[in-house]
């Protein structure tokens, strides 16, 4: 058997937690599929003192990850700390620097970073392999990385939080609130250190950066990205849609258009008859559409400690299997010297269909007022409606929703603020957009 790969985990959370146990336990099986032992010689985390439910005797401690990076003796720096700067970012630049092997489930480290990591790795000749920071267990990296190259993409879509779908999918089906459900998600580990990342949609952005990189070999842009969260979605809304034939999921969509990329992370009304308006709880989808292949659908568990140890794991396994020509794959499948600037699409030039629910006071020619602003600005209506699940009586506020066929952001945008300012909305409109999938 060939010498054992020594690795060093720089945080034993949720995740480094998950994945220490699993190479402890399941050791000889990991040996045998990769021809050596996998070892793990050092890890690093704040605490000492915590008790992690795992067995760290033997195992050298740094309180600092960026010493264990420069000074341990390992091929393999595992960092599962987070944050976009900091301990991660230093520890990963010493890391590869010093000629290691990085495995990260670091997405917000990468939309930031990741382009110059990765010309670092690319200059090293080593591999900086992030399969978990994007959609959890599946393998969406490798995918788009190794099996899909020579695809031309034309548009990519996801549901890339678990947490924010857990939410949405527990208000709907059992009617819980909103706080009660990030509550769960946090305890079961599927949230974010600062769980507003989840909720606000910086999260799914970060995946969706990374994503766009590997799909249109342009530069990370997180930064560019239209990002809208789900913490203004009511139960209303969420009623409202199924009402209409709809669900709503927090989607990230990236989108060739004749003018640029379009990215962007919204609540986004899908239809209930596609694969995508099905996926429940913490299950992420990634939907891949390019010429070749046609449409590739990938459905999976999208967080948690051992969905995403799952995919570490598979990252050390090919390191530790050393494919021939692993060593040559570019970290965003496009060799980093020779990825493009990003060109941003406007998101006023985005194009599809509008859920519009507005409340309004009670009083005669709203509707004809409100139909008229969207026929002022072209917008053909699909429906306008008078909606309430309960009684509502003369001269109380009325909740009326507008669903549009395709047209143009700015043209929305202009309607909304024109029907803002006749005086009679009670409250700010909710705009949802509207995201049509291949099958549905
Ligand atoms: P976590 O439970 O908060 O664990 C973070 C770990 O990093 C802790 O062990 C912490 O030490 C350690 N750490 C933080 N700052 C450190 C520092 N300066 N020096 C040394 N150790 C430090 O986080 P997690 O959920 O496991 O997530 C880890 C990474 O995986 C993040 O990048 C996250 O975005 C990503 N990810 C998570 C999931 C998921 O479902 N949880 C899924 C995909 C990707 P202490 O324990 O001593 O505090
Ligand atoms: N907080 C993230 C989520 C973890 O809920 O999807 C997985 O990246």
């Amino acid at each position: 058997m060939a010498d054992a790969l020594r690795i060093g985990i720089a945080g034993l959370g949720t995740v480094g937690a998950s994945l220490v146990r699993i190479l402890q336990t399941r050791a000889d099986a990991l040996a045998m599929a990769c021809g050596r032992q996998i070892e793990i010689v050092a890890v690093s985390a704040r605490d000492r003192t915590r008790d992690r439910g795992v067995d760290l005797t033997g195992i050298e401690w740094h309180d600092n990850p960026v010493d264990m990076a420069t000074t341990a003796d390992i091929s393999v720096f595992v960092e599962l700390m987070g944050g976009d700067n900091g301990a991660a970012a230093d520890s990963v630049r010493a890391a590869l620097s010093r000629g290691l092997h990085v495995v990260t489930a670091n997405k917000a480290l990468l939309a930031r970073h990741g382009v110059e990591l990765a010309k670092i790795a690319e200059g090293k000749g080593v591999l900086l392999n992030y399969e978990a920071a994007v959609a959890g267990g599946i393998p969406v990296i490798k995918t788009m990385r190794e099996s899909l190259t020579g695809n031309s993409f034309s548009r990519i879509y996801g549901i890339m939080n678990g947490t924010c779908n857990y939410i949405l999918t527990r208000m709907e089906k059992e009617g819980l609130s909103f706080a009660d459900c990030l509550k769960e998600a946090q305890r079961l580990g599927y949230a974010e250190a600062d769980p507003t990342f989840d909720i606000e949609g910086n999260d799914t952005a970060h995946k969706l950066a990374i994503m766009t990189a590997l799909a249109f070999g342009s530069e990370i842009a997180a930064d560019e990205i239209y990002l809208e969260g789900i913490s203004n979605i009511s139960i209303e809304d969420i009623h409202a849609a199924a009402d209409l034939g709809y669900r709503i999921k927090l989607l990230g969509v990236a989108q060739k258009t004749e003018t640029g990329i379009e990215q962007r992370v919204h609540p986004t009304m899908v239809p209930l008859d596609s694969v995508i308006a099905k996926v429940d709880g913490v299950t992420n989808a990634v939907a891949l559409e390019s010429d070749i292949l046609g449409e590739l659908l990938m459905v999976g568990p999208g967080a948690g400690g051992n969905a995403t140890a799952s995919a570490v794991l598979g990252d050390i396994t090919d390191i530790a299997k050393s494919r021939p020509g692993t060593q040559d794959v570019p970290v965003f499948g496009t060799p980093a010297r020779l990825m493009q600037p990003y060109r941003q699409a406007e998101m006023q030039s985005h194009e599809g269909g509008y859920f519009i629910r507005l409340t309004v006071e009670d009083r005669a020619g709203v509707f004809a007022s409100i139909a008229a602003k969207m026929a002022d600005n072209g917008i053909s209506l699909e429906s306008i409606m008078q909606h309430s699940k309960r009684q509502v009586a003369a001269g109380d506020p009325q909740t009326i929703i507008l669903v549009t066929h395709a047209t143009m952001e700015a043209s929305v945008r202009k309607a909304v603020s024109a029907i803002k300012a006749e005086g009679y909305l009670l409250g700010e409109p909710q705009v949802i957009r509207i995201e049509r999938p291949k099958d549905s």
